[in-house]
This record gives structure tokens, sequence and C-alpha cells, in this order.
């Protein structure tokens, strides 16, 4: 994910480009960088159980991309501490991994990006140790709800706009909140890159169209309570509302000619 605030950061802007697929070796290698974020994210989702520390959960996310010979992209572009997201409950992204220990009852955030063979792929998923009690399956549900309704507004032709009307319209259905400073973004070339700030909400004045070709992310943050995350301190978490359930579910996606290629897989997660 990438943060509205990040537009107005001088250090970024000098890094924005704009990648666009040209040719089946290209979509070849993104492909493949989407398969090995999934399948990272996948058995880390896994793998997590009571007890463990967000840091061990983390260090076989680490082993996993390093076996693939790929790289964390947040650590590679920002300097995070991990080499993946973990957020626990209240906290809503960029969750550093550390000495926290998950318990029974967690709704878990994991977000994996990585650059593999030169492209820049981004997903995540969130869940829930059992024992999972309704309002935090409901937020899941919706969120991915409101993710696939955004997946099928990709097309040639059609406004961005598109993906944040979406997702409005399961979270209205929902009665759940979006989280408004938390957008989707470019991917490929870098972890965030043209074109930024697609909002989770309808934002009519955004003029902006999707061009056969274009990879970006879509990740809808919904929540109980949760407008706008907050800086918790440390420099990179973000949380929200005390007692507040977030979820956030995230695929790199490219406008094909005939309309969306999903490159990540969302599929076998707990
Ligand atoms: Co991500
Ligand atoms: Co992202």
């Amino acid at each position: 994910m990438s943060r509205l605030s990040i537009l107005y950061n001088a250090r970024y802007i000098a890094t924005l480009n704009i990648m666009t697929i040209h040719t089946e070796e290209q979509l070849d290698k993104l492909k493949s960088a989407g398969l090995l974020v999934s399948a990272v994210l996948r058995r880390m989702c896994h793998a997590a159980e009571p007890g463990m520390t967000t840091a061990e959960l983390d260090a076989l996310g680490a082993k996993w991309l390093a076996e693939a010979d790929a790289e964390s992209a947040p650590r590679l572009t920002y300097g995070f501490p991990g080499a993946t997201c973990i957020s626990v409950n209240e906290e809503i992204a960029h969750g550093i991994p550390g000495s926290r220990r998950l318990s029974a009852g967690d709704m878990v955030n994991i977000d994996v990006s990585a650059r593999v063979g030169g492209y820049f792929a981004d997903t995540g998923a969130s869940f829930t140790l059992p024992p999972d009690v309704p309002v935090k399956k409901r937020v899941r549900t919706a969120t991915l709800a409101a993710l696939d309704a955004a997946v099928h507004e990709v097309r040639p032709g059609a406004r961005l706009s598109r993906i944040g009307h979406a997702i409005e319209c399961v979270a209205r259905r929902s009665s759940l909140r979006i989280v408004r400073n938390l957008c989707s973004h470019g991917v490929g070339s870098a972890l965030h890159e043209e074109p930024t700030d697609i909002t989770g909400y309808f934002e009519p004045h955004d003029a902006r169209v999707m061009h056969e070709g274009m990879v970006f992310t879509i990740e809808p943050f919904l929540s109980t309570k949760a407008r706008y995350a907050e800086d918790a301190g440390d420099g990179w978490t973000l949380i929200g509302p005390t007692g507040s359930v977030t979820a956030q579910y995230e695929h790199t996606v490219v406008v094909g000619r005939h309309g969306p290629i999903v490159l990540t897989d969302l599929r076998g997660l707990p």
C-alpha cells in the first residue's frame, strides 16, 4: 500500500515512474513475481500460530524470499526493518515484525512485496488465528468482496476512480468504513510508482484512465471504526482506534486488452 501523503514527500517524487507492459516476456516476469509473493504470503499465513512472535514469522518469510532469490521490497525501497509487514489487531498496516507474540483470536495482516528478477509485485491478506468472531469474519469477507468488485472494473479506457467506486459500494452495503489515507498504487519497476494515490473511495475529480499494460495494486482497507490510519509513533506502524477491526487484501493487476490480468493469488489462505 502507499500512503496518500507519499506524493508530498519530495524524497519519493524523484523515483516515480510508470511501468507499462509491452511484451510477453515482461508479463511472464511479472507473473513470476506475483506468484512468488503470493506463495510466501500463503505459507506465512499458515505458519502463524499463537505464541510465535511476529519477528519469528517474518524470519520465515525472509527465508522463503531468499530461497527464491527475491528481495524484500519495503526493505530495499525504504529501509523497512523487516522483510514483510505484519500488523496485528488495531494495527492497520506497516507493522514492524518484532517481539509481539501472536495470541489466539488475533486478526493478523501480512503484506508481502518483493523484487524478483527485476520486477516488483505486492500482495497482502488478513486472517484470524482461531477462534474467529463474527465481526472479524464480516470485515474480512467484505474487504475481499470489495477487492473482487474493484478487480472487475479493470479494463482499458476505464477511469481509475472506478476502483474506489467499487470499493465504496461494498463498504456502504456492509456498513463499514474505508481507511481513506491508504491507497492502491502503481507497481512493477518499483514498489510504488505511477499511477499513485488510487483512492479506496470514489474520487470524482480523478480523471486518470487505465491503459493497456498498466500495472497497479488494488488493496482496499475496510474497518469497523478507522477512517484514517494514524502513526503509532515508531516511524512505520499505522494504527486505528482501540478496538477497531480492519482488514486488507491486495492483488497486483495488469490492465489486459480485455480486462484484468491478476498476477497474485489469494486462494488457499486460512
Ligand atoms: Co502490499
Ligand atoms: Co501495495
